[in-house]
């Protein structure tokens, strides 16, 4: 077994972790307050590579492996989880959807300028009475010979303002149940498609999350993704990858949350000595310390196991349900490190802790990734 990571993965993390530094930090809390998109820090993003990192150069893409741009999601992510949530959809629902399913000509036209990061994707699954229990989409993509008549709504989508792109899922034959889901290919601007309400969040604050609505919209028969009916198993392969893009956000968040804990309890004296000295915010340090590394070795393992191309839905949801725990536990710890100082906004624990609370509840809440397991887990013991 070989942990080591090689010098193209170490210089993407590094690559990673300058950028946040020098361009998201500056700006983070004032974007945060007043909900505005990283709109010219995702631009550049893009043009650094980071939208689509794991594309195959020949669609404009970096030809990187999961563990690159798991090392690249956690560094963003210790910064601003509003440009790394952006950059997870992108990346690793609609870049990786379109290049594992789509065709020629949708890689040409829609893959190619998405990877590039000059255009951003959304992923619509969700809808008002459709979360969790993700077959029961209402959302009606009709047959109509050469073209699809699209009507309904979806709720909470990421990017939703910002994008391009939308790879839309809805139901075409309900006789078929989730067999008779189809994913189109939606653009802006067409006729019957509007960007609804802006939801006004707990954390994640940048990132723009919103209702979408569809009135007869027509989308050419060439924008459905796959053959008849394979959406919703379409939706469900592609969560897999994106649910490694969460786990790595939540590490970030972790390891961003620990990081500033620990230097802030080298610093803060009480009873004179440094708090880090008392035996109690030590111990706390140690579990934080302990709890990160045990996700990220199992986030590591589910980009692993994928780069591998074997089975990792298992693996990536065990990734997502540990990271985003830890994400929680450990920026809550942070901000009793940082005492008073951490409940304001200036010492950004207290963001961390408010953005730590989604990466249990999207793309399958905590609950939703232990059903994925155990029924993984069962399957095993049954084979
Ligand atoms: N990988 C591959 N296929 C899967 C799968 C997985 N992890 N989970 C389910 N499937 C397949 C099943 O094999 C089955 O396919 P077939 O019938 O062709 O064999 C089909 O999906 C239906 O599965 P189930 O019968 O198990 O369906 P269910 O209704 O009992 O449960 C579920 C399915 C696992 C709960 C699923 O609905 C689910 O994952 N829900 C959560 C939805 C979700 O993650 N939404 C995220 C939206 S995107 C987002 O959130 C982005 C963001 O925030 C940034
Ligand atoms: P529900 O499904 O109603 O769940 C409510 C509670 O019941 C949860 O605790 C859940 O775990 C629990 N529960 C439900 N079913 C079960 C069960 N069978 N067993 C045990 N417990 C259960 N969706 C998209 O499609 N695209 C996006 O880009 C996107 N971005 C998002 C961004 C934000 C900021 C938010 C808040 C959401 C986003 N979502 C997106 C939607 C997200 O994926 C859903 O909110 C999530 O899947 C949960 O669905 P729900 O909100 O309808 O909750």
């Amino acid at each position: 077994m070989n942990f080591n990571l090689t010098e193209e993965q170490l210089a993407v993390r590094d690559a990673a972790r300058e950028f946040a530094r020098t361009e998201l930090l500056p700006g983070v809390i004032e974007r945060d307050n007043e909900q505005r998109f990283p709109k010219d820090q995702i631009r550049e993003m893009g043009k650094l590579g980071f939208m689509g990192m794991m594309v195959d150069p020949q669609y404009g893409g970096g030809g990187m492996d999961t563990i690159s741009y798991v090392l690249a999601m956690e560094e963003i992510s210790k910064v601003d989880a509003s440009a790394s949530v952006c950059m997870s959809v992108n990346n690793s629902l609609v870049c990786w959807g379109l290049e594992k399913y789509g065709t020629e000509e949708q890689k040409q036209k829609y893959l190619v300028p998405l990877a590039k990061g000059e255009v951003i994707g959304a992923f619509c699954l969700s809808e008002p009475e459709a979360g969790s229990d993700a077959t029961s989409q209402q959302t009606e993509a009709l047959d109509m010979g050469d073209h699809y008549l699209l009507n309904g709504t979806k709720n909470w989508i990421t990017n939703g303002g910002n994008a391009s792109i939308y790879l839309v899922i809805a139901q075409t034959n309900r006789e078929k149940g989730h067999h008779g889901i189809n994913c189109l290919i939606v653009e802006k601007g067409m006729e019957g498609f509007v960007v609804g309400k802006k939801e006004d969040k707990l954390g994640i604050r940048g990132s723009d999350t919103h209702m979408l609505s569809f009135t007869d919209v027509k989308v050419p028969k060439e924008n459905r993704i796959g053959e008849d009916g394979f959406g919703f198993n379409f939706a469900m392969n592609t969560l897999n990858g994106g649910r490694i893009g969460i786990a790595a956000q939540a590490l970030g968040i972790a390891s961003g949350a620990f990081e500033l804990a620990r230097n802030y309890s080298l610093q803060r004296k009480a009873f004179g000595k440094e708090i880090a000295r008392h035996q109690a915010i030590a111990f706390k340090l140690a579990d934080m310390a302990t709890e990160i590394e045990a996700a990220r070795l199992l986030v590591l393992k589910s980009a692993f196991e994928k780069d591998q191309g074997r089975d990792f839905s298992k693996f990536s949801a065990m990734g997502k349900l540990m990271a985003s725990e830890v994400a929680m536990k450990t920026s809550v710890e942070a901000v009793q490190v940082h005492g008073g100082y951490g409940y304001v906004k200036e010492y950004h624990v207290e963001r961390l802790m408010r953005d730590a609370k989604i990466t249990q509840i999207y793309e399958g809440t905590s609950e939703i990734q232990r059903i994925v397991i155990s029924r993984k887990v069962l399957e095993e013991m049954d084979g």
